[in-house]
């Protein structure tokens, strides 16, 4: 009995020894049949951030909320970013069809009965360049990155490729879309003979650590040459907790906020992105009404007084994803932007339901607070892998997809050897 067992583990033993130098060779050969990469140009995948990639639907509910809302459509439509569906009323059938439904026993959100959502594009560059299929400027996106690099001899669709995925939702509920990620970096490493550059923007880096934290050091040597960080909120934004409390029209005077908030407050990513209690300093009031200072240390609170105590639970479900910030084990470039009034500070004197009274502002890139972009700085000298970061003085968050310098900057780590 206890031969056989010693028996069984030197066997395992054996076959993890075989499977670790199979993967080591394979690993040492990402290579063409030369001996040379088949490809002088590092594959590239664009991974996007909130809001930042096209939705579609499919409809047939059993009810609409209002009349001219249609209940049931033969194919797919887009859902984000259609300008069309966000005048007034049509806004109450896009709400109705963009919100999702928490569960709270499951942990899981779902969209409402008879919506169907999917990604459209993933693998293709189209829907991460534009966000609206129109390709109005309105909508530009990672356009100006990716006909750079196309002008460089770059392929969309082959050697530079997009991972959109639905951004309402926090990594705790997009397993498939991470599975499909890896077998992309694997499919088009393979193909050029050399492992794949990351490109994130915004939340899109946030979901790209957490990939990188589940995958296993050997792969990552293996498949990333480098990952591209575009105005990481690596510890959350302020911002959030507007548009939780009050809603956030983006500044689009025919959208009302509250409105919109009900949508909003659906979007676990949302949650996700509050400001991060190990990184926040405790006595910052991010909040401030009449009754109460709320800062980091008083969500659940929080919650509860806007009215919305599920998400407090989807807090519970998400702080841990990234919470510790643990280093990707890959090498970073963190370029963010800096020096554009960035809200750091609400106060109201109707709480929650009017816009706020006062805002106050701290640095950042408008969107993303300084203090949360920056926190890349604690891998620098961590690992064996270099992570650099690189401030871009008035850069506004979206605009520094557009910003030449950004497009030149990426170019050039493109090109390093
Ligand atoms: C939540 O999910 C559980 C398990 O699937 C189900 O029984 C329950 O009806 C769901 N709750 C709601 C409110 O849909
Ligand atoms: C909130 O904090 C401010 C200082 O930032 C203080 O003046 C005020 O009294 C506090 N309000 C409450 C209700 O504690
Ligand atoms: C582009 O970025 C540089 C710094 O990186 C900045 O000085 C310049 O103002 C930006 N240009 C625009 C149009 O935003």
């Amino acid at each position: 009995m206890v031969s056989g067992h010693c028996l069984f583990l030197t066997v395992l033993q054996l076959f993890v020894l075989l499977a670790w130098l199979t993967s080591y060779a394979e690993g040492r050969s990402l290579k063409c049949s030369s001996g040379k990469p088949c490809s002088d140009r590092t594959p590239v995948i664009i991974i996007p951030g909130d809001l930042g990639n096209q939705l579609e639907a499919k409809l047939d509910k059993p009810s609409v909320v209002h009349y001219i809302c249609y209940k049931k459509t033969n194919d797919y439509f887009t859902l984000w970013l259609n300008l069309e569906l966000l005048v007034p009323i049509a806004i109450d059938c896009w709400i109705d069809n963009m919100r999702l439904i928490y569960n709270r026993t499951t942990r899981t959100s779902g969209a409402p009965e008879g919506v169907d959502i999917r990604v459209p594009g993933f693998g293709g560059t189209d829907t991460v360049e534009y966000l609206d299929p129109s390709k109005r400027s309105v909508g530009m996106y990672f356009f100006a990155i990716v006909q750079g690099l196309v002008n460089d001899g770059y392929v969309r669709g082959d050697d530079i490729r997009g991972a959109p995925y639905d951004w309402r939702k926090a990594p705790n509920e997009n397993k498939a879309y991470f599975l499909a990620l890896q077998q992309m970096i694997e499919e088009m490493a393979r193909k050029a003979g050399g492992p794949v550059a990351l490109i994130a923007h915004s939340m899109g880096n946030v979901y790209t650590l957490y990939f990188l934290n589940h995958q296993p050091q050997a792969w990552k040597d293996k498949y990333i040459k480098t990952f591209i960080s575009l105005g990481a909120p690596w510890a959350g934004v302020v911002k959030t907790v507007r548009v939780v409390t009050s809603g956030d029209n983006n500044r689009i005077p025919v959208i009302s906020s509250l409105k919109i908030r009900q949508q909003q407050r659906t979007a676990v990513s949302t949650i996700w992105l509050f400001p991060n209690g190990n990184i926040w300093p405790a006595d910052q009031v991010l909040v401030r009404t009449p009754t109460t200072n709320y800062t980091v240390r008083d969500y659940q609170h929080f919650f509860q007084d806007v009215g919305f105590p599920d998400g407090w639970e989807m807090h519970k479900d998400t702080e841990h994803l990234v919470g510790d910030l643990e280093h990707p084990g890959v090498p970073v470039h963190c370029l963010y932007g800096s020096g554009v009034p960035t809200t750091q500070s609400y106060q109201y004197t109707t709480f929650p339901d009017s816009e706020p009274d006062e805002v106050t502002f701290g640095d950042g890139d408008g969107t993303v607070n300084l203090l949360s972009a920056i926190q890349c700085k604690h891998w620098v000298g961590k690992m064996a892998y270099p992570v650099k970061l690189v401030e871009l003085p008035d850069n506004e968050h979206v605009n520094m997809l557009l910003n030449q310098t950004t497009v030149a900057y990426i170019k050039a780590v493109l090109n390093q050897p």
